[in-house]
C-alpha cells in the first residue's frame, strides 16, 4: 500500500489518498487545540497515543458488533481507514454533566445524567460547532430523518458498548463526541476518532481526568494521562 496525495489536514490529522480505492491513509499529528484553535501547543507523543487508542477502541467495538470505517494500524501513529462521506454533524453523548452542558444549563459539573443524552452540534469551525435540534438538520438538509433515528440508535449503542470498556479499567466514561460517514452504498459508518481527546475520561476512584481537559484547563501532563488510559486499555507505550 502506498501513500499519495495529502486529501485534507485537520487539527490533529493528515488524510492521504492511497493507491487503493476507496482505502485513505490517516497521520496522527502531534498538535493539540482548544477552543476552537484559540489555544495550540505541540504536544510529542500525542499523536502516537490517540493512533493507538483509537485502534484499540475501534477493533473492541468491531468485536462488539459495531462497525467503523477502521481498517487497519499501520504504524504508531498511522492508520488506514474506510473513505466514507462525512456527515458535517457532531454527535456528543454525555454520562455525567460537564463541559459545555455544564455551563449552558448551569448544572455542576459532575451530576450524573439518568438517560444519556446525545446532542448535534453542527461541524462548522468557523461558526465554532453550534448546537443543533432534528429540525436544523432537516432544513440544512444534513441528513434524512431516517438517518437522524440512525445516528441517535448508533451513538446510544456505541456509548453502552463504551461505558462497559471503560467500566473494567476504573474509568467513567462523562462524555464523547463521534463522527459518523456514508460509505459507497450510503451506508452509515462510524468514523474519525475515539480517544482521549474526543472523550472526557474520569478515573473513577480519583476522579483524575485522563482526557484533552488536562491541556484545555493546564492540569498537569497531557501525555501521562493519555498513557494511562493506553496502559489500562491493554496498549503497549
Ligand atoms: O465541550 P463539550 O462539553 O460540548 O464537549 C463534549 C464532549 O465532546 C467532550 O468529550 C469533548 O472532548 C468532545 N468534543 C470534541 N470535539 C469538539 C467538541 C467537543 O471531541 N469539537
Amino acid at each position: 500500500m502506498e501513500k499519495a496525495q495529502l486529501l485534507y489536514e485537520g487539527k490533529a490529522k493528515r488524510l492521504y489518498k492511497t493507491d487503493e480505492q476507496g482505502i485513505l491513509w490517516v497521520e496522527y499529528k502531534d498538535s493539540a487545540t482548544a477552543f476552537n484553535g484559540e489555544k495550540k501547543e505541540e504536544i510529542s507523543g500525542k499523536g502516537r497515543l490517540n493512533n493507538q487508542i483509537t485502534t484499540l477502541l475501534f477493533e473492541k467495538l468491531k468485536e462488539a458488533g459495531i462497525a467503523s470505517h477502521f481498517v487497519k494500524q499501520l504504524s504508531e501513529s498511522e492508520q488506514l481507514v474506510r473513505e466514507v462521506s462525512i456527515v458535517p454533524i457532531e454527535v456528543v453523548v454525555r454520562n455525567i454533566v460537564a463541559g459545555s452542558m455544564a455551563k449552558r444549563l448551569g448544572i455542576e459539573e459532575g451530576n450524573a445524567i439518568e438517560k444519556p443524552v446525545v446532542e448535534f452540534y453542527l461541524k462548522d469551525d468557523e461558526l465554532g460547532d453550534p448546537l443543533i435540534t432534528d429540525d436544523h438538520v432537516a432544513m440544512l438538509e444534513l441528513a434524512t430523518e431516517q438517518e437522524v433515528a440512525v445516528l441517535k440508535d448508533k451513538a446510544r449503542k456505541i456509548n453502552d458498548v463504551l461505558i462497559g470498556f471503560f467500566q473494567d479499567i476504573g474509568v467513567d466514561l462523562v462524555d464523547f463526541k463521534i463522527e459518523f460517514g456514508r460509505d459507497e452504498n450510503g451506508e452509515i459508518l462510524l468514523a474519525d476518532e475515539i480517544s482521549p481527546d474526543t472523550c472526557r475520561l474520569w478515573d473513577k476512584e480519583t476522579k483524575q481526568k485522563l482526557d484533552k481537559d488536562v491541556f484545555r484547563r493546564n492540569l498537569g501532563n497531557l501525555t501521562d494521562a493519555y498513557e494511562l488510559i493506553l496502559s489500562r486499555l491493554g496498549g503497549q507505550n
